[in-house]
C-alpha cells in the first residue's frame, strides 16, 4: 500500500466515523499557550489543538481527523541512521470531550486490521501497553479489558503480562509505568495515560513465536509502535498539580512514515515510497555513493522546502537558525557526494513535486522556496570561503612552505610530522561552519595535520556544555536547540570590552555607530576616517585578549542616571529614554557602559577574541567583524 492511500484510508476512515477532516496547522506554532516554554516548531498532531483539549470550543466540532505536518530536530544528528526523520507526518483522530476508551480502541484495531477500510494487518501480530497507574493516578482497567473484548472479537483470548514485562503464550496486553505509558506534551498541559500499539513485524513464520521482554523486543526493532492513544482526563499546572478535565478527550497520534514502514514490510523510512523518487534523483545526481549522506540530503531538503513553505528564511536565531542549520548541512552532504552545487534546485523541485500530493500550495510557492534555497547556498558557500580563509591566515606561515617558529600554540612535531591543536580546527568549524573534513583537506595540502586527541577534547567540551544548557529543557516533545544565547551574551561582552579597546588605541573620541551579533560572529561600527593599521589591528586584539586573560569579574550596577554618567566611559547613547535608574556593566576600570545586558560574569568565558575584518560602511565610519573562538570553553 502506498503511503498517500494509507493517508487517504486514514482520513475517510474516521470522516465516516462522524470525524470532520482538518487541515494541517503551520509548522510554526501560534495562536496558543504552549504548555511548556514554547517548541520552535509543531512536534506532535496535538499542538495545535491544545486550547481545544482545555475546552475551548471547535468550529468543526467534537470529532476531528487530520495529518499534521511535524518537525523534531533534536536528533537531527541521528539523521541517515535507520529511525529518524526531521521532517514527518502524523495522522490524528480527536474526540473533543466525545467518545472515550471504548471506541477509540475498537476503532484503531479495526482500522489496523479492516481488509476494506484500514490497513488490512494481521490482530495476531499486535502488542498493547496500557498505563500500570502510578503517583495517585489509577491503572488502567478500563483499556485492559477493552482490548481483550477487541481481541476476541478476532478469536484471540489476550492475557495480560505481569511486572516482569515479558511476553510469552497469549500475552499481548502489556501495563506499564509513567515513563512508557503517561502522556504530557512539555512540562504542563492537557494530558493522560495512554496505550500504544506495536506491530511484530517479522511475525511467527520469519522470526518464530515471539516471546521476551517487552522492552528487548522494541529495542531490537521486533516490536514496532505504530499508533498511540492518549486518554486525557488530566490539566497538569504549573504547580504540578493534575486537575480533572471538564470532559476527557482522546488524542491519538500514528506515524505516517513508521506505518508505512510497516505496510511496505521495509526495514526502515527510507526504503519506503516516500523517498523513492527523491532519494533516486540523489544517487543519479551523485558521483560516489554513501547512504547515510543520500538519506541527510533528502531528509533535510523535504523538512527545508516544508519549513520555508510556512514563511520560515534562515537566520540566526530560533525557527531561522533551524532551517539554515538543515540547509547547510544538506549542501555539506551535497558536496560529499559530489553532487553539483546548482543541483540543489532540482532536489528542492523533486522534493516539492512529491510533497505537493499532500500540500499543493507548495506549488503556489515553489519559486519562492527555491529563491530562498539559492540565496542560502550562496551565502553559505561564502561562509566557507571566508572561513578557509581565516584558516590560511591563522597557518599563514604553511603558504609557501612551513616556518615552524610560526605555527600556533599547541603544535607537536615529530620527526617530520606536524600536528597542529586539534581545538584550533573545532573552533574554525564552529566559528564558520567550515566542516572539519574540508579543513582537514586543506591543510593536509600544507604537510598539516591535526591532533585527534586536542580534537576530541574541544567536541567534548562543546558537546558537554550543550547537554548542560539542555538537561533543563529536555522533555519527550522538544524541538530547538539550546546554547545561542549564550552565545551571543559573550559577544555582547566583547563588544563592551572592544569599544574601550578602540578608544585605548585610537582615542576617546571613538563612540559605537551600530553594532550586530548573530551566534556566528559580532559585528561592530565605530567613528574613524581611514581604514585601520594592521598593526592598531593586532592591538586592538591584543588588548581584548589580554582582558579575557586577566579574568576579569563582569560587574552589573543599577545606579541613578546622574551618578551613572560620572562612571561610564562613553555616551554612545541618547539617555533621555532610559529611566531614572540606569544598569551599568563594567569591567575592571577597563569599560563601564550603560546597557541592559545580558553579559557574562566573568570575562574569562569569552574564549578568543580574532578580529576578521575590518572594512568601511560610510563616509567616517569604520566596521569590524570579529569572532571568538573557543566562545563555548569556559575558562582558559
Ligand atoms: N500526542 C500523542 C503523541 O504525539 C498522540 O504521541
Amino acid at each position: 500500500m502506498k503511503s498517500q492511500e494509507i493517508r487517504e484510508r486514514y482520513l475517510k476512515f474516521f470522516e465516516k466515523r462522524g470525524h470532520k477532516v482538518i487541515p494541517s496547522a503551520s509548522l510554526l506554532p501560534a495562536n496558543y499557550d504552549i504548555p511548556d516554554k514554547g517548541t520552535l516548531f509543531t512536534t506532535a498532531g496535538m499542538q495545535p489543538l491544545v486550547p481545544y483539549l482545555l475546552g475551548a470550543k471547535h468550529p468543526a466540532g467534537t470529532r476531528l481527523v487530520d495529518v499534521q505536518k511535524c518537525v523534531r530536530t533534536g536528533d537531527i544528528d541521528d539523521v541517515g541512521d535507520n529511525r529518524h526523520c526531521t521532517f514527518f507526518e502524523m495522522m490524528g483522530n480527536w474526540s473533543l470531550g466525545d467518545y472515550f476508551k471504548e471506541e477509540s480502541i475498537a476503532w484503531s484495531l479495526e482500522f489496523l486490521t479492516s481488509k476494506e477500510e484500514g490497513l488490512g494487518l494481521d490482530p495476531s501480530r499486535f502488542y498493547m501497553t496500557v498505563f500500570k497507574g502510578e503517583d495517585g493516578i489509577p491503572r488502567d482497567n478500563d483499556s485492559i479489558r477493552i482490548w481483550k473484548e477487541n481481541f476476541a472479537k478476532h478469536g484471540i483470548e489476550a492475557e495480560v503480562s505481569g511486572d516482569d514485562e515479558y511476553i510469552k503464550g497469549e500475552i499481548r496486553i502489556l501495563p506499564l509505568g509513567k515513563d512508557d505509558n503517561f502522556w504530557i506534551a512539555g512540562a504542563t498541559g492537557p494530558c493522560g495515560g495512554d496505550t500504544e500499539m506495536f506491530y511484530d513485524v517479522l511475525g511467527e513464520e520469519k522470526g518464530g513465536k515471539l516471546e521476551g521482554k517487552f522492552a528487548d523486543l522494541v529495542k531490537s526493532g521486533r516490536l514496532i509502535e505504530v499508533w498511540n492513544n492518549v486518554f486525557m482526563e488530566f490539566n497538569k499546572t504549573a504547580d504540578g498539580k493534575y486537575e480533572m478535565l471538564a470532559k476527557p478527550n482522546v488524542d491519538t497520534g500514528m506515524g505516517l512514515e513508521r506505518t508505512t514502514v510497516v505496510m511496505q514490510g521495509k526495514e526502515n523510512v527510507f526504503e519506503t515510497d516516500i523517498f523513492e523518487s527523491l532519494l533516486g534523483l540523489i544517487k543519479r545526481l551523485a558521483i560516489k555513493r554513501d547512504e547515510k549522506a543520500e538519506r541527510i540530503v533528502a531528509d533535510h531538503i523535504r523538512s527545508a522546502v516544508m519549513i520555508i513553505s510556512d514563511g520560515v528564511t534562515p537566520s540566526n536565531t530560533e525557527a531561522g537558525y533551524v532551517l539554515r542549520r538543515v540547509l547547510r548541512r544538506a549542501i555539506r552532504y551535497i558536496d560529499q557526494l559530489g553532487i553539483k552545487n546548482e543541483e540543489i534546485l532540482n532536489i528542492a523541485k523533486a522534493a516539492i513535486a512529491e510533497l505537493s500530493y499532500a500540500y499543493p500550495i507548495l506549488l503556489v510557492k515553489e519559486n519562492e522556496i527555491l529563491d530562498v534555497i539559492k540565496n542560502e547556498d550562496e551565502k553559505f558557500r561564502r561562509t566557507l570561503r571566508d572561513g578557509i580563509q581565516s584558516l590560511k591566515k591563522i597557518f599563514n606561515s604553511a603558504i609557501g612552505g612551513i616556518d615552524p617558529e610560526n605555527l600556533p600554540p599547541g603544535t607537536v612535531i615529530t620527526g617530520n610530522v606536524i600536528r597542529v591543536n586539534g581545538e584550533i580546527i573545532f573552533n574554525i568549524y564552529q566559528s564558520y561552519g567550515v566542516p572539519i573534513e574540508i579543513s582537514q583537506e586543506i591543510m593536509s595540502g600544507w604537510g598539516l595535520a591535526f591532533d585527534e586527541q586536542t580534537m576530541k577534547e574541544a567536541k567534548n567540551a562543546y558537546i558537554k556544555h550543550q547537554a548542560i544548557s539542555k538537561a533543563g529543557s529536555e522533555q519527550k516533545f522538544k524541538g530547538g536547540l539550546a546554547g545561542t544565547g549564550e552565545i551571543e551574551t559573550k559577544y555582547h561582552t566583547a563588544t563592551h570590552l572592544l569599544l574601550s579597546a578602540l578608544r585605548k588605541v585610537l582615542g576617546g573620541e571613538i563612540v559605537q555607530k551600530g553594532s550586530n551579533i548573530t551566534v556566528e560572529r559580532m559585528r561592530f561600527d565605530f567613528n574613524w576616517p581611514e581604514k585601520l593599521m594592521p598593526e592598531q589591528i593586532k592591538k586592538v586584539e591584543d588588548l581584548v585578549n589580554e582582558k579575557i586573560a586577566e579574568k576579569i569579574p563582569v560587574q552589573m550596577m543599577e545606579l541613578p542616571k546622574e551618578e551613572a554618567k560620572k562612571i561610564v566611559t562613553t555616551l554612545s547613547f541618547d539617555l533621555s529614554k532610559y529611566g531614572d535608574v540606569v544598569k551599568v556593566y563594567k569591567i575592571d576600570d577597563f569599560s563601564a557602559e550603560f546597557c541592559g545586558g545580558p553579559h557574562v560574569s566573568n570575562t574569562s568565558e569569552l574564549g578568543h577574541f580574532k578580529i576578521v575584518k575590518e572594512e568601511a560602511v560610510s563616509a567616517g565610519v569604520r566596521r569590524i567583524k570579529a569572532v571568538l573562538t573557543c566562545v563555548l570553553c569556559r575558562s582558559r
